[in-house]
């Protein structure tokens, strides 16, 4: 017989301890059980296989033995030892899998769950202490109820004020205007012939010097006029080719004229916009989406350069395109 110890959620105290006998327990053993069958049908001949493999692996392991005292080659050391290893593995594993009880093997318990009176008053002893901490701490409860509103208030604030105003269309337009005279970072007017062949600028339109919207990068590889697409027959006199400088990708500065490819670099992730006679830089290569708008240019009776107008699209990024 043995004592056993009930759980807190058992039948109750006077049933703490009481005795179960060992053999309801722990049930005896029987050759009989069907649990306990090995699962080859042919008992003998797994015993000789498994029986078989273990002695070839015994004698693989003495031979590596051996070998190893009379210090024979490093191969035939790892031969005998391969061969133990495998043919005693193989051996346990053809024990385990055909001649040991194969299950399944099931262990009653008996239930845990409370009972349905025991639910009810766990709820009602919760919910009754509950209320009642509040009734009695009303005022703090109430502080604690303003406190949480505002704090999710305020929590919004950084969100709602990051925002900013609407740009409305702020986007589509920039300060070149028609007549707009182009100048350098200095403020300087640019003329027609001040960029060398090969060279570029950045320029703004006068009074706007540094303003990002406006920054537009001029490359001249020729002296002569560059038509970079149908329609664009005037905009580049004597090869002053002008473009938006802010990159259609992420807005970064266009800034790195490679001359020899005829190529506008932007170095932020590497996009590659070919200009030139018939290039309308559009992007060759990265990741910008859309060629860069293209600002018309003329030359006015005083030998400086002047825009036609606005760019024709909006300049920088892709979405800005869609505000
Ligand atoms: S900003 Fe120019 S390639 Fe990304």
């Amino acid at each position: 017989m043995t004592d056993v110890k009930e759980g807190a959620s058992g039948p109750g105290p006077e049933a703490r301890h009481q005795t179960v006998p060992d053999d309801e327990m722990f049930p005896v053993a029987s050759f009989d059980d069907p649990h306990l069958q090995p699962a080859a049908k042919h008992v003998r001949r797994a015993e000789g296989v498994a029986g078989l493999f273990l002695v070839i692996g015994f004698l693989g392991f003495a031979a590596y033995g051996a070998s190893y005292w009379q210090n024979w080659s490093n191969v035939l050391q790892g031969a005998f030892l391969g061969v133990g290893l495998f043919a005693f593995g193989f051996g346990m594993s053809a024990w385990g899998k055909y001649l040991l009880p194969q299950g399944p093997f099931v262990e009653e318990r008996h239930p845990n769950a409370s009972t349905e009176a025991e639910v009810d008053a766990m709820a009602a002893a919760v919910v009754g202490r509950g209320a009642m901490m509040f009734r009695r701490r009303g005022f703090l409860g109430g502080i604690l109820g303003a406190g949480a509103g505002v704090m999710g208030v305020v929590m919004a604030f950084p969100l709602l004020r990051s925002l900013g105003p609407v740009p409305k269309q702020s986007f589509d337009h920039t300060h070149w205007k028609k007549g707009s005279r182009v100048v350098d970072f200095n403020g300087k007017l640019v003329r027609a012939d001040d960029i060398l062949t090969g060279g570029s600028l950045t320029v703004f339109p006068e009074g706007y010097v540094g303003n990002a919207m406006d920054q537009t990068i001029i490359v001249r590889p020729t002296t002569s006029n560059v038509v970079t697409k149908a329609g664009r027959e005037t905009w580049a006199p004597r090869g002053n080719l002008a473009f938006s400088k802010v990159c259609t990708h992420a807005g970064c500065p266009v800034g790195l004229y490679q001359e020899q490819t005829q190529q506008l670099l932007c170095p932020c992730h590497q996009s590659l916009f070919d200009v030139g006679q018939g290039r309308p830089a559009v992007p060759v290569f990265g990741p910008a989406p859309r060629p860069l708008p293209q600002l018309p240019l003329y030359i006015d009776a005083g030998g400086y350069l002047r825009a036609q107008g606005d760019y024709h699209e909006p300049v920088g990024p892709g979405f800005w395109e869609r505000s």
